[in-house]
């Protein structure tokens, strides 16, 4: 793995933009998994900046997201589609027909689930998995306990995930109970991973996941496994990481070569 720990989310955030915006650059139809929430916002704006001003063109590139919420419509305010269209994908030149987020209505969702797995294959399989992580160590919403080698399916949040989206739905009461999420086997495919992580609130999980062992009761331990996963941090998210200030040195470092 690959730790990376700047200042802020801000400069964090520019880092993971960069290694975004390279393959895109590189490779015209890249194929990236995207994450929702609070953490990937900042990357998302500079992604969008990068489009504005420098003409990074989104127009070949693929998207696949990380999970959506079951029984919600995509035009709900807090659906995981609604996030997307907002933040990303309504500022940007990707075309509709390569945008793919899971479908919380599906009428059968195991075959909806093998149809998603099937059209991240077809695709090419994902580029850079974007992801952030839950308090609980969760990654896409696979919870605590789930197989390290799950693929798409539904699965039933936690309380304390229901409890750490609970504004989005008026309260916790509103949060729906399932959510269709890529599997752990799903993301560790993906030839690079890109977690992010910020605030004191992180710092356990992320403790844990890096340091700890690898375990199905965190599962972001997992990308221990992984041969390319970069976990790019704030100082608060870091901050109970014991080999901090080797990561640090490492990174401050390396070849020129091997600069993001
Ligand atoms: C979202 C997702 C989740 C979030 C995680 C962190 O698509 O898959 O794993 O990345 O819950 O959420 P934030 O960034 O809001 O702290």
């Amino acid at each position: 793995m690959e730790i990376i720990i700047q200042p802020d989310s801000q400069h964090a955030s520019q880092i993971a933009a960069r290694i975004v915006a390279r393959l895109v650059r590189e490779k015209p139809h890249a194929v990236l998994g995207l994450a929702t929430g609070n953490t990937p916002l900042q990357l998302y704006r500079n992604l969008v900046l990068m489009h504005r001003e420098s003409g990074l063109d989104f127009g070949g590139v693929t998207s696949f997201n990380l999970d959506e919420y079951v029984g919600i419509p995509p035009t709900h305010p807090s659906s995981f589609h609604s996030y997307m269209w907002a933040h990303l994908f309504s500022h940007i030149d990707m075309t509709k027909d390569r945008i793919n987020i899971p479908d919380g209505l599906a009428a059968d969702i195991p075959a909806y689930c093998r149809f998603y797995e099937q059209a991240i294959r077809s695709a090419g399989g994902i580029d850079v998995q974007v992801l952030g992580i839950g308090t609980n160590g969760h990654i896409g919403f696979n919870e605590p306990s789930s197989s390290l080698s799950s693929r798409t399916r539904i699965k039933t949040l936690t309380d304390e995930s229901r409890l750490d989206t609970a504004a989005g739905f008026g309260g916790h009461e509103g949060v729906p109970t399932h959510v269709i999420t890529m599997g752990l086997g799903t993301i560790m495919d993906s030839k690079i991973c890109l977690l992010l992580a910020f605030g004191k609130k992180k710092a356990k999980a992320i403790a844990k996941a890096v340091e700890g062992p690898v375990t199905a009761m965190v599962p972001a331990s997992i990308l221990q496994m992984h041969p390319r996963a970069v976990i790019i941090l704030d100082k608060d998210a870091a901050s109970e990481l014991k080999m901090a200030d080797y990561y640090t040195w490492v990174y401050e470092h390396k070849p020129d070569w091997q600069k993001h």
